[in-house]
């Protein structure tokens, strides 16, 4: 497991500043994900990986009903009672409260508790840093409060978690990428049947480049769950036609045309996004178990022309990343990550030519963009882990 000793001693070190007491130090990480974007609340299938980014808390039970939290990243300190849950405009203690709200909607009677956060996850940048906060305090919580909730749940509890306190209407994939991932492995899961499988992920020389816009995704909510409204209102349609469908999981492109097309050419276009984006994940992913890395290089770019055009959750500075690299042919494929309007692109690039890659991308992308570009280099990691 790839623990960061530095944060892991700072999240230690910042809950004995604030707090008394030994805690239970966990690690969840961010997520990378090779295809099938916008696909998980559809019940589609996705192919994330858990990363050696992670968000670390370390938390202990209290006396009394007070929590008490505090974040190294933003040196900040929140304090609340359990019968008084609710957002706050803070923003990130919402992740905490949230996960807390849930175990009580639940019946899981958590106690009080304190707790001290700090991460290498980029905050804003498509690496789901919230969803590695929610995974790592429900695990805490699991563990000092002996709930004896399973891993599933505990991915639902995350979801549900940012539903409420967070108000994003998200998929189950985030969660689950970051309690479920496998050292060198992506998850090929099935969003609808929660049924998965670890598919070996051997790049062969290749390597998992993320560049970031440093563009944060902030107009990302609205826009998430406009787009989330419009796939259920092509489902709709489609629905009144075909009774036994629930889901775009469940819909064809004859059936888009025939019943979605006549009534509105945008929701047309969104959930033709989809239903191409289903097809491309499960082709793509045979591409991966036959080691053919350049098929399903094409179809990353291909994934990306669909959601820059088609679901239109991408940015200009995200369209640059992917165009300064499309010819490249170091390059196998390449496209923007996560909910959109911002955050990183994932890259798969022959390793020998990423220095290059970066310094040529990030000078072109200061001088056309005005941004710095960060890049990281992904390594697959396992997922959620008490680490002591
Ligand atoms: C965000 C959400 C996920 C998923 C992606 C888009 O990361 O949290 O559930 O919908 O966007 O694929």
């Amino acid at each position: 497991m790839a623990i960061n000793q530095q944060i892991k001693e700072k999240v230690l070190n910042d809950f004995k500043k604030n707090f008394e007491g030994k805690p239970t130090i966990v690690r969840s990480p961010g997520r990378v994900n090779i295809i099938g974007e916008h696909t998980d609340y559809n019940n589609g299938f996705v192919l994330p990986a858990a990363i050696d980014k992670a968000i670390y808390v370390a938390v202990a039970p209290r006396n009394d009903e007070r929590i008490i939290l505090y974040s190294g990243e933003f040196g900040e300190s929140f304090e609340t009672a359990l019968s008084d849950l609710k957002p706050t405009d803070k923003g990130w203690p919402n992740y905490i409260l949230g996960v807390a709200d849930q175990l009580r909607k639940g019946n899981y009677k958590p106690g009080g508790f304190n707790l001290a956060i700090d991460g290498d996850v980029p905050i804003g940048s498509g690496l789901s840093s919230s969803a590695a906060l929610e995974c790592a305090t429900g695990f805490a919580l699991n563990e000092i409060f002996k709930l004896n909730i399973s891993k599933k749940d505990l991915a639902f509890i995350g979801q549900r978690a940012e539903h409420s306190f967070a108000g994003v209407r998200v998929g189950i994939m985030d969660q689950f990428a970051s309690i479920f991932g496998r050292k060198d492995h992506v998850i090929k899961l099935d969003c609808q049947s929660l049924e998965y499988e670890y598919v070996p992920l051997k790049l062969e020389g290749y390597k998992i480049l993320l560049l970031n816009t440093n563009v944060k995704h902030s107009l990302g909510s609205s826009e998430y769950n406009t787009r989330r409204a419009q796939c259920e209102q092509g489902v709709a349609w489609v629905k009144q036609h075909h009774p036994g469908i629930n889901s775009l999981r469940d819909v064809s492109m004859e059936m888009l045309h025939q019943f979605v097309e006549p009534k509105d050419t945008l929701i047309f276009r969104r959930c033709k996004y989809v239903v191409e984006e289903k097809e491309r994940l499960l082709t793509g992913c045979e591409d991966l178990k036959k080691g053919d890395l350049k098929s399903l290089g094409r179809k990353m770019f291909r994934t990306h022309d669909g959601l820059s055009k088609e679901y239109e959750v991408s940015c200009k500075e995200l369209d640059f990343l992917v165009d300064a690299v499309r010819n490249n042919p170091h390059v196998i494929g390449a496209r923007m990550m996560g909910g959109g309007f911002g955050g990183c692109t994932i890259n798969i690039v022959k390793e020998e030519a990423i220095d290059s890659l970066v310094k040529e991308i990030g000078e072109s992308y200061q001088k056309e963009q005005g941004k710095e570009l960060t890049a990281y280099i992904a390594r697959v990691e396992d997922g959620t882990s008490i680490i002591s």
